[in-house]
């Protein structure tokens, strides 16, 4: 295994676009490829992250991209794993890379679905649940979250209140990130009279239907160490699964995947939890950033929320969660979401991240969920000088 960095980075403003799939996914490409400063002819192929490119009509989407790169003649795979697909393109990247079987590598991922209407959006993104059992039967995402909610409030005592502290936190980290979606403060008078969605999130607990694509650029360490000097080093990168079906599980308030994901990745790491200095988390509703809160170890089982209440969560805090406005407001262009993370994570490195930073990171993690948890993503980054 080698060594594997990060030395580049791009991506589009998450929100309503006009732009095709294609046209979103290269113009990140390009973004990561400039801020590499790489031949693009040493890119040995793209990996990219896109759950639903039918609803564009447009399959096999991974040579279209590389033809609008100039790249025609390179391989590309096309990998879909729900709301993890991007976090997957990047496992699956670093794998190529630390297997010795590619220098350099490109991933990304992409979405384009705000020309649909809610409804077959809502239909779409369905597809990624169990669909005989849940999406199909009129579960479909925010159904299922707020069950996991309910079933938390019931069993820890939490409130509608604590989630919205989750929200209102991200809507302000949004506000200093120029890409995200929602770049709008709110208050907890808004949350509490906002829409309800799926009782008990409203419309400000769930994150926005976005469009959009985020890319990175990976290497070995020798071919990173060509174009920086401070090259973002992958300390880990794990994947695991839970029971698909969310009634199946035993415990609906934690996703058994990310528990497992975030064990192994500090394990490869060589770190525990308390090294780590932010996490950009999987806050598809807020009852999501609270259970991977938990199932990452910051909190212990039951108090996640609370944390969220208490500030415990807030940049310039001891777990700064989700510094770039996470899904709930940076928004949550499905394949794009977990490489969107990584540019995230590498740009707070780099100490890129302008009015959002987190002081002196040193080390950041990802975890990017696929539906309640049939994947999960867990990534550790790290800048070592
Ligand atoms: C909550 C939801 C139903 C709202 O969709 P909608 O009713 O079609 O909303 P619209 O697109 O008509 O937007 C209406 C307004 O609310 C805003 N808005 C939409 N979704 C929002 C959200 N999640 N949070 C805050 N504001 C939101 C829009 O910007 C728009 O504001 P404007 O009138 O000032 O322009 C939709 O965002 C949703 O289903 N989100 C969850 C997506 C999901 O399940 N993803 C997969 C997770 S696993």
């Amino acid at each position: 295994m080698r060594d594997v960095c990060v030395v580049g980075i791009g991506s589009t403003k998450y929100g309503k676009s006009d732009l095709s799939a294609r046209e979103l996914m290269a113009s990140a490409a390009q973004g990561a490829i400039a801020d590499a400063g790489i031949d693009p002819d040493r890119i040995a192929s793209g990996i990219f992250g896109n759950a639903f490119g039918v609803a564009e009509k447009q399959g096999h989407l991974g040579p279209l991209i590389m033809t609008a790169l100039g790249l025609d003649t390179k391989p590309a795979t096309v990998v879909e794993t729900a709301c993890a697909s991007g976090g997957t393109a990047f496992h699956h990247g670093y794998r190529e890379v630390a297997g010795g079987f590619s220098d350099a590598v490109l991933i990304g991922g992409v979405e384009r679905v705000s020309m649909l209407d809610t409804l077959t959006a809502t239909t779409y993104f369905a597809y990624g649940s169990d669909f005989t059992y849940e999406g199909g039967t009129g579960c479909s995402f925010p159904g299922l979250y707020a069950t996991m909610a309910r079933s938390y409030f019931q069993r820890y005592g939490a409130t509608e209140q604590d989630l919205a502290n989750v929200a209102i936190k991200n809507h302000e980290n949004a506000l200093h990130n120029p890409l995200a979606h929602l770049q709008k403060r709110i208050t907890m008078e808004d949350v509490m009279g906002s829409m309800k969605v799926a009782d008990p999130l409203k419309l400000y607990d769930a994150c926005p239907f976005s469009d959009g694509a985020a890319a990175a650029i990976l290497c070995d360490e020798k071919t990173a160490r060509e174009f920086t000097d401070t090259p973002i080093f992958v300390e880990a990168s794990a994947r695991a699964g839970s029971i698909a079906a969310l009634h199946d599980r035993p415990d609906l308030t934690s996703l058994p995947g990310a528990v497992l994901a975030g064990q192994t990745a500090l394990q490869q790491a060589k770190l525990t939890v308390d090294q780590i200095d932010f996490f950009e988390v999987h806050d598809c509703f807020t009852i999501a950033e609270v259970a991977a809160s938990e199932d990452l170890g910051l909190f212990k089982k039951g108090t996640g929320a609370k944390a969220a209440t208490d500030g415990l969560t807030r940049i310039g805090s001891k777990r700064p969660i989700n510094p770039s406005g996470g899904l709930k407001a940076k928004g949550h262009p499905v394949g794009a979401t977990g490489a969107g993370q990584v540019v995230e994570v590498v740009k707070q490195l780099r100490g890129e991240a302008g009015g959002r930073q987190v002081e002196n990171a040193r080390r950041g993690l990802t975890h990017n969920v696929g539906a309640t948890g049939g994947t999960v993503v867990v990534n550790i980054l790290s800048r070592r000088s």
